[in-house]
């Protein structure tokens, strides 16, 4: 008997594979890291092969610590860190070059050049594609990453012009592998996923030839859109799974948003990740934005219309904390952020603005870079552990004041997910800091979770939304206990902070 939902989760640092029972209950993981390529100040890469081998080991661990066979899944759903590219050659399953990975700057170049190039009909600058997209123009999308490689792989052009070569993010690299690679791999990619590429149309879902054109990208390397929830191949024998219904994808954030039960217009959700991202929910919707919010689709099921939301995406947030373990030394695990932080009673004046990667929502200003602000002789390695988590909650909270501007009816209380849920000083400064309560759900474990529930819908496993969100339950709520006015003079210096990070390069 099918019984369970096997999902696979490939993040930013790691790779997951989950097993979920038909309650949306946990039965057993596994997990590996991957390693991070940093070659040159604001690079970062992937090795899409390190990335597969990974994938298939995490497969057979959950497994066997399920205890089961792959006959008892019902279906596979697929998750991905969205916007990172890979290019391969169809033929021999190669990657070209190693995956330039979201957080990655190299591009900046081609967007500003992009941006100048703006004809008399479209916008000006960094906007020239958001009317048709719902983003701006940024090094953190798919598209640009995807020029850099054609322009700096000799011979790449030509190879994928004539259909050579392959573009796809995480999800489309790994379901090409699962599905038989270049024995006859699908080549498909889900609409959240092909929302981030700056190629969609956000409307009518299909890659816009004008700008594949205008970015340079051809088509004969895109992948096929497929709505978020359906049967888009069975495994095949070299992935653990022969025979198994593939049968979701939606990139991580989406499917947070499903596994946190987000069906509803106003519904929205907070990831804290290597960077945070809220999204909310706008229904059928597509709601263009002008307060620095991208717009998206949440998801999309067989057989329906899109789901649109509107979303804030932060670049740095938890991997500001490995940056404080890894490059500073100033703390030797993530858990000890928090107990720094504990032994002081505030920030002492000190802020960490980290804008590793420029700083994205809701100020798109790629030019900034971080800074450590306020530092006096009084201020010690525990005030600067204490700012770093507080810029996690100021960066959300800058992004509720943006949601909040758009939209008719204030956040009530923000639903949060994400490995940093389990810091509860952060999670507190988060409640203080927004004045409404923050609500985590029993199974944190909502990314590969929505993943679940998308392949599950597929295959009949689950019937509707409204029966999973009957298995949405709280698990944590923390209040606000300061004053208003203490909170606006807290975010009043933060901004100021903020400040002092533009304008660094250039
Ligand atoms: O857009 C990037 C995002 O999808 C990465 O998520 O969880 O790997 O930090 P995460």
């Amino acid at each position: 008997m099918n019984e369970f939902v096997l999902s696979i989760d490939q993040g930013t640092t790691s790779t997951r594979a989950v097993v979920f029972d038909h309650d949306g209950v946990l039965v057993a993981s596994s997990q590996k890291e991957h390693t991070q390529y940093f070659p040159r100040a604001g690079w970062v890469e992937h090795d899409p092969l390190e990335i597969w081998r990974n994938t298939r080991e995490v497969i057979g661990r959950a497994l066997a610590a399920a205890d089961i066979s792959r006959n008892q899944l019902a279906a596979v759903g697929l998750t991905n860190q969205r916007e990172t590219t890979v290019v391969w050659d169809r033929a021999t399953g190669e990657p070209i070059h190693r995956a330039i990975v979201w957080q990655d700057t190299r591009t900046q170049e081609i967007c500003d050049r992009l941006a100048a190039e703006a004809p008399d009909s479209e916008a000006d600058g960094i906007d020239r594609f958001k009317d048709r997209t719902g983003l701006p123009l940024a090094t953190y999308f798919a598209g640009p990453k995807i020029r850099w490689i054609l322009e700096n792989v000799e011979g790449a052009r030509q190879r994928a012009e004539a259909g050579g070569l392959a573009f796809g993010t995480m999800d489309t690299w790994l379901l090409w592998n699962l599905t038989g690679g270049p024995r006859g791999g699908v080549h498909v990619t889900d609409v959240t996923n092909a929302s981030r590429t700056l190629l969609m149309n956000i409307d009518s879902l299909d890659w816009n030839e004008e700008i594949c054109e205008a970015i340079g990208v051809p088509s004969a390397m895109l992948p096929q859109i497929r709505t978020s929830s359906e049967v888009y191949a069975e495994a095949h024998e070299r992935s653990l799974l022969t025979g198994v219904p593939i049968a979701g994808i939606l990139g991580d954030q989406h499917a947070a948003t499903v596994g946190q039960a987000c069906f509803e217009p106003g519904q929205g959700k907070n990831t804290y990740g290597t960077g945070n991202f809220m999204l909310m929910n706008t229904g059928e919707e597509l709601v263009r934005n002008d307060e620095g919010l991208l717009t998206t689709v949440a998801y999309q099921l067989d057989g329906q219309p899109p789901v649109y939301a509107l979303e804030g995406s932060i670049a740095v947030t938890g991997s500001l904390i490995q940056w404080l373990r890894d490059n500073l030394g100033i703390i030797s695990s993530a858990a000890e952020s928090e107990t720094r932080a504990r032994r002081v009673e505030d920030n002492g004046g000190c802020y960490v603005v980290p804008a590793f990667s420029g700083l994205f929502a809701p100020y798109w200003r790629p030019e900034a870079r971080g800074v450590i602000v306020g530092l006096t002789r009084y201020v010690n390695a525990d005030h600067i552990c204490r700012a770093a988590l507080e810029s996690v909650a100021f960066q959300s909270a800058e992004v509720v004041e943006a949601m909040n501007a758009s939209s008719e009816t204030d956040l009530k209380e923000l639903k949060v997910d994400g490995g940093m849920v389990v810091n509860d000083t952060l999670m507190q400064f988060q409640a203080d800091l927004l004045g409404v309560d923050v609500v985590a759900p029993e199974v944190i474990e909502t990314t590969a979770l929505g993943a679940a529930y998308a392949a599950g819908l597929a295959v009949g496993f689950w019937e509707s939304t409204q029966e999973l969100a009957s298995n949405w339950s709280e698990g944590r709520r923390w209040s606000p206990r300061t004053e208003v006015g203490q909170r606006q003079q807290q975010l009043r210096q933060w901004k100021k902070a903020v400040t002092r990070s533009f304008d660094w390069v250039g």
